[in-house]
């Protein structure tokens, strides 16, 4: 079984790796070809067992580059924050430039491949392409070129994903403090469907639900809550 993972480098992307790796799994670690820490990352991931990949995000050179390595599935895990989008110098809508815009090409990329990889995306709880918020809009379009591509794909949709960060996110870490607070009454009242649904999560066990939704022979599915468990 082989895997490619783009956004590799990611609080979620490097624990997938990591995972994959453990379990025999033939993974290969994309990074940006123009990545800062390529080195560290050709490093880190060589310990985990894993091989990188630089191929730049242009869909007929990933295209070529996954018709060669034919993995069985393809995670998308990537998206953009304000702090990075500005030291990326991008302008505009970061999460249409970003999320969505390399989200279709990955998913160009997996079509021109031709080798059928099963499409993985690290979606979000309240993704809707009709949604007021940039990002949940972004996500929700994205979710659509996922569903729209003709192969076989799994979308999970998780809340809050906490932990220990190389950059601190604040508002991250008291949005999942407060939210599991509020959620933990919830569930004395018995409001248990909700305490599963919106409360946070961590990389390590939702890169095992992403691994699980991935392998699963059930496909064309949205995990939320308690599948993401
Ligand atoms: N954090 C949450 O609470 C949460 C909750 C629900 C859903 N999500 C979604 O899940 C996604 C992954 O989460 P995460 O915490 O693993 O994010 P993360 O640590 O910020 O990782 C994002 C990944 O996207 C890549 N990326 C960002 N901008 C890029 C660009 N301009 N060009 C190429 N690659 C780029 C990063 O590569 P570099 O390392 O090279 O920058 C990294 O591999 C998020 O983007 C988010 O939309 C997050």
């Amino acid at each position: 079984m082989t895997a490619f993972v783009l956004g590799a480098t990611g609080f979620v992307g490097r624990e997938v790796v990591r995972q994959l790796c453990v379990r025999d799994t033939r993974t290969f670690a994309h990074v940006r070809p123009d990545s800062s820490s390529l080195e560290s990352w050709r490093t880190r991931f060589a310990a985990l067992g894993a091989e990188v990949d630089t191929t730049p995000w242009d869909a007929a050179q990933l295209g070529a580059q996954l018709r060669a390595l034919a993995p069985v599935q393809l995670y998308i895990l990537i998206g953009t924050t304000r702090g990075k989008a500005k030291a990326d110098a991008i302008d505009g809508d970061i999460y249409e430039a970003i999320d969505l815009g390399l989200t279709k090409i990955a998913v160009e990329a997996a079509r021109l491949s031709g080798c059928h990889p099963r499409l993985v995306y690290l979606s979000s709880l309240g993704a809707d392409a009709t949604a007021r918020s940039a990002y949940l809009r972004a996500r929700g379009k994205a979710e659509t070129v996922v569903r729209e591509a003709g192969l076989s794909w799994a979308i999970a949709r998780p809340a809050i994903i906490t932990g220990d960060r190389d950059d601190t996110r604040i508002g991250e870490q008291a949005g999942a403090v407060i939210g599991d607070g509020l959620l933990a009454i919830a569930r004395v009242f018995g409001g248990r469907g909700l305490r599963d649904k919106y409360r946070s999560t961590t990389p390590d066990v939702l890169a095992s639900a992403l691994i699980r939704i991935g392998e699963d022979p059930v496909a064309d599915r949205i995990a939320d809550g308690a599948d993401l468990r």
